[in-house]
């Protein structure tokens, strides 16, 4: 019985695994309570009723048998080197499916509260490392050659496609070279709320705490907390991010939140602000001196009123 902390414990037990162990689907599922799973790796067998070589898939700590039956693994064609850590499995609701193709694929899922995803990873080396307390309406991911990491604590709506590769070839006529070949990547920070229906493309970073518009297509990186909408998203407000309920910041939410701010530090600071400020200094000047002014009027007042008293005196 094996007890995992982190990504790295998780990783040797996989290689470990990779190296020594080939045995068949396990049909016996753990018993519940179990808490911690070392699941031996087992064979797939493709299509045509081959084995696929060093192939491992490994559920670590959760309940496997409440889970299993909604993950499903399709192989198209010989696959080898491929490899998925469960890290936790998700929970009760979750489904996530894969469709592989080609060789050195692999996967590391740490605990959800609930995915609904359909991962393609077709061609060689696509990885995928889902975070933390991710939320994942429905999301369909085609990647070839591709790294994608989903950074924890997201949340994500339905309709999702995230498009990690063009899957053909753009040649550049004049060269006669292919130019959209290459290692791909689509990086998403931690705490990153994705719209629904939105299109994620290749090569693209969402910084942290940012936020994509329902329907926008994302084609070029997202600065930290911000909005980005439209086709191609471009950034529609600055310096703004997302809490869970509509109504209420909870408490970790506003740390998390502070802790934001303050590494955006005064960066693209609202132009509104910055006038905000003017405003009120410039209505803090006028009020002195209105008040000023109406002093002066009194005093002024006070002291005709004193001349007049001084001549009525005389
Ligand atoms: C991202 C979102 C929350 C931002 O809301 P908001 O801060 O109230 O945004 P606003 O309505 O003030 O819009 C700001 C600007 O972005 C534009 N905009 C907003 N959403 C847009 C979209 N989907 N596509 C294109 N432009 C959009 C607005 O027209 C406005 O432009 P303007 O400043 O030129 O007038 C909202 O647009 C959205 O997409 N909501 C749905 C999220 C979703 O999918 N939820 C499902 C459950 S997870």
């Amino acid at each position: 019985m094996a007890v995992m902390k982190d990504i790295n414990d998780v990783c040797d037990l996989a290689l470990a695994g990779r190296a020594s162990r080939d045995s068949m689907l396990i049909d016996a599922l753990p018993s519940k309570r179990m808490k911690y799973l070392d699941i031996s790796a087992f064979s797939l067998i493709n299509k045509s009723g081959k084995t696929v070589k060093n192939c491992g898939i490994w559920f670590v700590d959760g309940c496997f048998s409440r889970i299993s039956p909604m993950i499903s693994f399709e192989v198209l064609e010989d696959v080898s080197d491929i490899s998925f850590f469960f890290f936790r499995v998700p929970n009760k609701g979750s489904k996530l499916k894969f469709d592989l193709k080609g060789s050195g694929h692999s996967g590391a899922f740490f605990s959800s509260h609930r995915m609904n995803m359909y991962c393609r990873l077709v061609g060689k080396n696509s990885h995928i490392i889902v975070g933390d307390a991710l939320h994942i309406g429905g999301c369909t991911i085609a990647l070839q050659n591709t790294v994608m990491t989903i950074g924890a604590g997201g949340l994500w709506s339905d309709g999702i496609l995230v498009q990690g590769t063009d899957s053909h070839g753009i040649v550049d006529l004049d060269s006669m070279q292919i130019i959209n070949g290459g290692a791909k990547h689509i990086t998403i920070e931690p705490r990153v709320w994705v719209g629904r229906k939105v299109t994620l493309m290749k090569n693209i970073t969402l910084k942290e705490g940012a936020i994509v518009a329902t329907n926008s297509t994302v084609v070029k990186d997202v600065p930290t907390a911000c909005v980005v909408a439209g086709v191609p998203a471009k950034v529609v407000k600055p310096r703004t991010s997302w809490c869970r309920n509509e109504e209420s910041i909870s408490k970790w939410e506003t740390q998390q939140l502070s802790l934001l701010r303050e590494r955006l530090g005064r960066e693209n600071e609202r132009p509104m602000a910055k006038k905000l400020t003017k405003i009120t200094a410039v209505g803090v000047w006028q009020s002195l001196w209105l008040k000023a002014l109406a002093a002066g009027a009194v005093g002024a007042a006070i002291f005709e009123g004193l001349s007049e008293m001084v001549v009525a005196v005389y």
